[in-house]
């Protein structure tokens, strides 16, 4: 037994798996480089994206206000109502497949597809907080650009197109009068929603945090050091969307690069794709690939294994939670146990390697803040995202690494989580 497991660790550091294959510090650092360069020009690897927010933004009580959440997989409509103590109530909720998933489509099928989403609540409020969940350059009118797609959406006639503008024209042309629209990355809508329920613990700073079917951070810059701005009030700050996903530092792999090659932005989101919940079950089944040509399951095993095109994140989890009982492919292999300490090492790696660089995205903007430096007045990160909390131990070892890395630099932060972050934190600019 013991030598099966020495073979499974060789066979993981051989791949680049294993944790010694990873320094924390030297990522951080790496990171932490680039989003200083992000802040100081344009076209850098991290886009550090002004948002025009604060977090200081104010609440009016009593107004509803329409909520458009397009996200990595759901597209969500509601409109929601805070109360004089700012607890947000949410009604007309509805949820729909993220359009230019399963094909593509144009700009205007999208734009349509939105207004008939949105036609029943339409007349309820003529604002919009529409959160989108894509590396949007934002103007000072709030609305936003698409730079890019990630996240492997198929719409590629939006890219360089303002989609607030796109949303109010098409529902103006229906009828419904010109909404006032502010757009907004879900981790700004994440740190908005913390800071809404951080506020009475007064924190020193808040951030933004999402590990979902993408993965991406925000947090508060002061905008003397954007650099790369001059229009901006030197004596402010406001929230930057970092676009971390867009990150290449920290080691790749072999599998790791043969995976990009395949998708639909080769080169880019590395970190994404090292991390994210659209990513992890393909890196999975890809190392069980070599470990079936290396000999580390049976040729029966290994054989079948081949033929498989794909293993999503749900499945590839639902074998770290239950062995014995899971979902998906896996489920029709006999297996023998030592077969399963082989997948269960091999997707546990995948697991804590994206726990490690979850850790160090975090604790990149957390330390450029430098507030937490009191217990009294800890930074408060907002995370949202299915992938972090429902994957077998992932959230678990992300605070075991963040409490290394921030703990050693004497920074105290607060973990929380806001039922519906984005809806809630796109109601809240909307509003703003
Ligand atoms: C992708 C998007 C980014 C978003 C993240 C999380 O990285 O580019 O804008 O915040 O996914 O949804």
């Amino acid at each position: 037994m013991a030598s099966d497991l020495a073979r499974i660790q060789d066979f993981l550091v051989g791949m680049g798996m294993a944790a010694s294959c990873l320094d924390a510090d030297s990522v951080l650092a790496e990171l932490t480089a680039e989003m200083d360069k992000g802040l100081a020009a344009d076209q850098c690897e991290l886009a550090m994206i002004p948002t025009f927010v604060s977090s200081e933004s104010r609440i009016p009580a009593d107004k509803p206000v329409l909520v458009v959440d397009a996200g990595g997989t759901n597209l969500r409509v509601c409109t929601v109502t805070f109360d004089v103590h700012g607890h947000p109530t949410i009604d007309n909720f509805s949820k729909q497949a993220m359009p230019g998933l399963d094909r593509e489509v144009s700009k205007d099928e999208f734009f349509e597809t939105l207004a008939d989403y949105l036609s029943s609540v339409a007349d309820l409020s003529d604002r919009i907080g529409f959160c989108f969940s894509y590396p949007s350059e934002i103007s000072p009118e709030r609305d936003g650009k698409l730079l890019r797609w990630t996240k492997e959406v198929q719409i590629p006639e939006l890219v360089g197109e303002y989609v607030g503008r796109g949303l109010a024209e098409k529902l103006e042309a229906r009828g419904h009068g010109r909404k006032q629209v502010v757009v907004l990355n879900d981790t700004v809508a994440a740190l908005l929603a913390g800071k809404s329920v951080g506020d009475d613990r007064e924190c020193s700073a808040y951030v933004g945090y999402i590990l979902g079917t993408g993965t991406n951070i925000a947090y508060e810059e002061k905008n003397a050091n954007i650099t790369k701005r001059t229009d901006l009030d030197m004596g402010g700050a406001q929230i930057i969307n970092c676009e971390s996903g867009n990150f290449s530092g920290g080691p790749l792999t072999e599998v790791d690069r043969e995976l990009d090659a395949a998708t639909s932005t080769p080169g880019g989101q590395l970190l994404e794709k090292r991390v994210s919940g659209a990513y992890l079950g393909d890196i999975g089944l890809a190392l069980l690939k070599q470990a079936g040509e290396q000999g580390l399951v049976s040729q029966a095993i290994a054989d079948a294994v081949a033929e498989w095109g794909e293993l999503t994140t749900i499945e590839m989890d639902s074998f770290l939670w239950n062995p014995y009982g899971c979902l998906g492919p896996i489920a029709s292999l006999s297996l023998t146990d030592a077969e399963r300490e082989v997948l269960y090492a091999i997707f546990s790696s995948v697991v804590t390697r994206a726990a490690l660089l979850a850790a160090v995205n975090v604790a990149a903007p957390v330390l450029k803040t430098r507030c937490g430096t009191s217990a009294l007045h800890p930074v408060c990160i907002n995370i949202d995202g299915s992938t972090f909390y429902k994957t077998h131990k992932l959230s678990h070892e992300t605070y075991k690494f963040l409490d290394a890395i921030l703990g050693a630099r004497g920074v105290h932060y607060m973990a929380v989580s806001v039922d519906n972050a984005p809806v809630i934190g796109a109601a809240i600019a909307g509003l703003s």
